[in-house]
């Protein structure tokens, strides 16, 4: 019975996601047989911090200038920090995009907006193909907030690419000793990145930061973790959680909400990141934890703790891989084809195999639309 409902389900989700997924080019999926949702949410390398690159300090936002451009700014940031603005058209869970990276994304070693926008465009072997800035984004969209991306040249992405090309590049002016306000860039410029020979820079800047090193910033990503003396274990990973997670994210990993708002986001369960983000490989989760979490004391649980405590939360059900959809909703399948890495997705615990029940309102999510 439960098969029967399962293949079902498999069948509306090829539909609704072929039907409703927007492709790279804000063309309809549809318009594009077979194409598969790439994976946009591979690890990031963690930059040596000694490299001589310059240490990005953004600029106060009191700086941001009262300008058409500066409302760019100010919007992208709005939509950054509450995400949930833009709830059921572009994101389908509870998350905001400053729970994962943290002090409206400015903070180093939480994968911050303004290392980002230096190492993109990025080519990516796995894809075969160059991804701009707003598609990284994208990526976050499809699988942190487990939703539908805005289009790359929507104003909602417009807005996010301005907020982190400002938080960049009045940095890099600052360390460089350069005054005045940063210099405005066009649209289609915002959304592609900072990473080409023909992004408009002051010279001093391009000099200093030739195309190759612009995705080596010091900072970007989560610093690297060293393995854990044994391996890493759920069961372990349940007492790191008890003593030093729960208090803010609930018994259950539910986090806390007030009036709709989660101010202690939920680490699993169908309002959290879904099977196919960078958070659910236990690697990822352990270096973010490691370095950001407990909140406000970062950086005092051992890195066994780490390993096993991002191995507990990630052995929990969670919103659908949505790229399930190519593979007729075969967890096997999609397992093999892209979570060869360490997870618990199609792995057996407590009896059940992960993702087989995974929560199913991104499908709902992508039928309104
Ligand atoms: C559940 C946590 C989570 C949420 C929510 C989230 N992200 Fe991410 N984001 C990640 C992880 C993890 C990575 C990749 C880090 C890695 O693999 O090392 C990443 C990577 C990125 C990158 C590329 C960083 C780089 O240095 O290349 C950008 C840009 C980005 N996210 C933007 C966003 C935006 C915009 C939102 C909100 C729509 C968002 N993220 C929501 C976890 C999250
Ligand atoms: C003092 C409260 C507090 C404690 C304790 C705490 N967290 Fe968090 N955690 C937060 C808050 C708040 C955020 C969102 C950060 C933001 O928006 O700036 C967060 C974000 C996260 C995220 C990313 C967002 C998501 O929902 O997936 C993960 C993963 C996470 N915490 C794991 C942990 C783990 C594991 C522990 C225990 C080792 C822990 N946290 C302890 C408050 C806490």
């Amino acid at each position: 019975m439960r098969l029967i409902q399962f293949a079902l389900l498999a069948a509306v989700l090829g539909l609704t996601l072929t039907a409703c997924d927007r492709g790279e080019s804000g063309k309809r999926a549809s318009d594009q047989p077979g194409t598969e949702l790439p994976d946009r949410q591979e690890a990031i390398p963690s930059p040596d911090a000694d490299s001589g690159l310059p240490k990005i300090q953004p600029r106060p936002f009191t700086e941001i200038p009262d300008s058409a451009f500066g409302e760019k700014i100010k919007r992208g940031y709005q939509l950054f920090v509450n995400s949930q603005e833009l709830r059921g058209k572009y994101v389908g869970n509870a998350l905001n995009c400053v729970n994962c990276h943290m002090d409206a994304g400015r903070r180093a070693d939480a994968a911050p907006l303004w290392a980002a926008y230096f190492a993109y465009p990025a080519y990516r072997k796995k894809n075969d193909k160059v991804n701009s800035f707003a598609e990284r984004i994208q990526g976050c969209f499809t699988y942190s907030a487990n939703g539908a991306p805005p289009p790359a040249d929507s104003a909602e992405m417009i807005a996010l690419s301005a907020y982190a090309y400002w938080l960049a590049m009045g940095g890099l002016m600052n360390h460089f000793g350069i005054d005045g306000a940063v210099p405005e860039v066009s649209d289609e410029d915002l959304i592609t990145g900072a990473k080409r020979e023909d992004f408009p820079l002051p010279d001093a800047i391009a000099t200093a930061l030739p195309v190759e090193q612009r995705d080596k910033l010091p900072g970007r990503g989560y610093p690297k973790l060293e393995k854990p003396a044994r391996d890493f274990s759920p069961d372990n990973g349940k007492e790191v959680f008890a003593k030093h997670c729960m208090a803010c994210h609930g018994p259950d990993g539910q986090g806390y909400e007030a009036a709709g708002i989660y101010n202690l986001p939920p680490l699993w369960g169908k309002d959290s990141y879904n099977w196919g983000a960078g958070m659910h490989r236990v690697n990822t989760a352990a270096a973010f934890i490691h370095a950001n979490m407990p909140l406000g004391k970062g950086i005092q649980l051992t890195p066994q703790q780490a390993w096993d405590v991002a191995a507990y939360i990630n052995a929990q059900e969670r919103p659908q891989d949505p790229r399930l959809a190519d593979f007729d909703g075969d967890v096997q399948r999609l397992k093999e084809r892209y979570h060869q890495h360490p997870g618990f997705y199609g792995q057996k615990i407590d009896g059940k195999i992960l993702g087989e029940n995974a929560y199913p309102d991104f499908q709902q999510m992508h039928k309104r639309n």
